[in-house]
């Protein structure tokens, strides 16, 4: 099983829309493994986007970012890293369809209100920042009439 990292930007809490958000994740069938509120300070944020560093829109992104609280989660699952990133659509929010995340509930690429790891590397190293192993909840679902 894979595992991945995700973030919940604050238009997400902003808009109310945690839950639908959530659903969305839980109703695929992805497990919740880890999940924490927070407000992010800069120097995470800054360590979180890094390799955006310099891009014309990066201290909008921050700006954005640093807004209100965000919720950081792990999501495990199949290949978990390439379908979170299907659900939530492209970062362009020109090319993300009606039925991602982006698609659905942005309509404007900084505001794009998810962040999804884009390979394991991404998400492991994503994961860092935001916890620690011991936040990590192993459980097991093996008798759930849902699978
Ligand atoms: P995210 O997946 O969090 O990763 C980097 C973020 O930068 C991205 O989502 C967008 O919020 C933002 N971003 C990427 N490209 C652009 C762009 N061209 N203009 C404005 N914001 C962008």
């Amino acid at each position: 099983m894979e595992r991945t990292f995700v973030m919940l930007k604050p238009g997400v809490l902003q808009r109310r829309i945690v839950g639908e958000v959530l659903r969305r994740f839980e109703r695929k069938g992805l497990k919740i493994i880890a999940l924490r509120l927070l407000l992010l300070d800069r120097a995470t944020a800054e360590a979180h986007y890094r390799e955006h560093q310099g891009k014309d829109f990066y201290e909008k992104l921050l700006e954005y970012t640093l807004s209100g609280p965000v919720i950081a989660l792990i999501l495990e699952g199949e290949d978990a890293v390439s379908l979170v990133r299907r659900m939530a659509g492209p970062t362009d929010i020109r090319e993300a369809p009606p039925g991602t995340i982006r698609g659905d509930y942005a309509c404007r690429t900084r505001l794009n209100i998810v962040h999804a790891s884009d390979s394991p590397a991404s998400a492991e190293r994503e994961t860092a920042l935001f916890f620690k192993p011991r936040d990590m909840v192993e459980w097991k679902d093996e008798n759930s009439p849902w699978f």
